[in-house]
């Protein structure tokens, strides 16, 4: 049996295979197709101070091989997630890692600061890259001086490892990853949505209601494996590979570009049963290959002359 232990920085996973945010809501509702405590962690809905409700429906719409969302961070809030969420991630067995969105650096830095007590969570991931919102998300991602902003706040008040989850909708993705190390970030999440938009060609309008959303599933893979491979070769951090993973195999890949861990995400609403068998495939292939360790896999690409 292969070793499928990795690390994203200080924080050690059972294996690689994570379940993405805002695809698994608090952990409940996919806990009747998988048993979660195989899986090497899950990724919270992201959480804001205060609840919010979204974006008014149509919310969601499928695309050739993938799907556009713009749910708009609709979620319970700080203090209803404390008390109603956290108590069944607790006892999962898995690893919890809490996303938060914000509209505001502060209210990053509030969150971080309140839930840094909550033992159940193991680390943040911060979502700067949240293309649906009109305040905070991609006013943050796309800007720099904003990321490097809210990495060294957040840092300051949390001993726990820090993510930081990067939007492609940029032209140079690295220049973030590295704002993230250098304020103090353990790792970073690529990729979050890309921007898109879909017509219904009969009554003219948007199929979703807030005309943009993010786009996500098979059709971003590329997208999103060319943008880990560009942080890799340029900077020295931990990433976590996202982007329209449905198989081991694409797993596998994600992780020769340069991925030490992947989330799966709109793949749970096609198979909820999925993670389970992408793991069972990674193991496999590792067998069938020699692999000792599934941490030699990170990187591992060839690129010849
Ligand atoms: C319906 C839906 C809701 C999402 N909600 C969040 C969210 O709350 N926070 C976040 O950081 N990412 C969110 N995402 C982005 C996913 O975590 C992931 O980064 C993205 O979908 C790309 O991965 P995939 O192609 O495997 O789905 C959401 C994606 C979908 C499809």
């Amino acid at each position: 049996m292969a070793n499928l232990k990795v690390n994203i920085g200080r924080l050690e996973l059972k294996n690689p295979i994570m379940l993405a945010s805002g695809t698994v809501g608090y952990g409940n509702e996919i806990s009747e197709f998988v048993d979660l405590s195989k899986i090497g962690a899950i990724v919270t809905k992201s959480v804001s101070f205060n609840p919010r409700i979204g974006n008014e429906p149509m919310r969601v719409t499928e695309t050739p091989a993938g799907m556009l969302n713009a749910i708009g961070l609709a979620n319970v809030g700080l203090e209803k997630f404390i008390k109603e969420k956290l108590p069944f991630l607790k006892d999962i067995g898995s690893t919890v890692i809490c996303n938060i969105a914000a509209s505001t650096v502060e209210e990053y830095v509030e969150c971080v600061q309140i839930l840094e007590e909550e033992e159940t969570v193991k680390a943040f991931e911060i979502n700067v890259s949240c293309p649906n919102v009109k305040d905070g998300g991609l006013l943050f991602g796309n800007n720099l001086d904003s990321v490097a902003e809210i990495t060294a706040r957040t840092r300051a008040v949390t001993q726990k490892p820090l993510i930081i989850k990067l939007s492609p909708n940029v032209a140079e993705i690295w220049r973030f990853a590295k704002a993230v190390k250098d304020n103090g970030g353990d790792a970073v999440s690529a990729i979050n949505t890309l921007v898109g938009a879909s017509f219904d060609i009969y009554t003219r309008k948007p199929k979703i209601k807030n005309i943009t959303g993010g786009l996500s599933g098979p059709a971003i893979k590329p997208v999103a494996i060319a943008k880990v491979l560009e942080i890799k070769r340029k900077v020295d951090i931990p990433i976590i590979g996202i982007g329209g993973i449905t198989n081991w195999k694409d797993a596998v890949e994600f992780m020769i570009a340069g991925a030490s861990a992947v989330q799966l995400g709109t793949v749970n609403f096609i198979n909820p049963k999925a993670s389970m068998e992408i793991l069972d495939g990674i193991e496999n292939y590792c067998m069938e290959t020699d692999i000792e360790k599934i941490s030699d896999l990170t990187g591992s690409f060839v690129i010849e002359d």
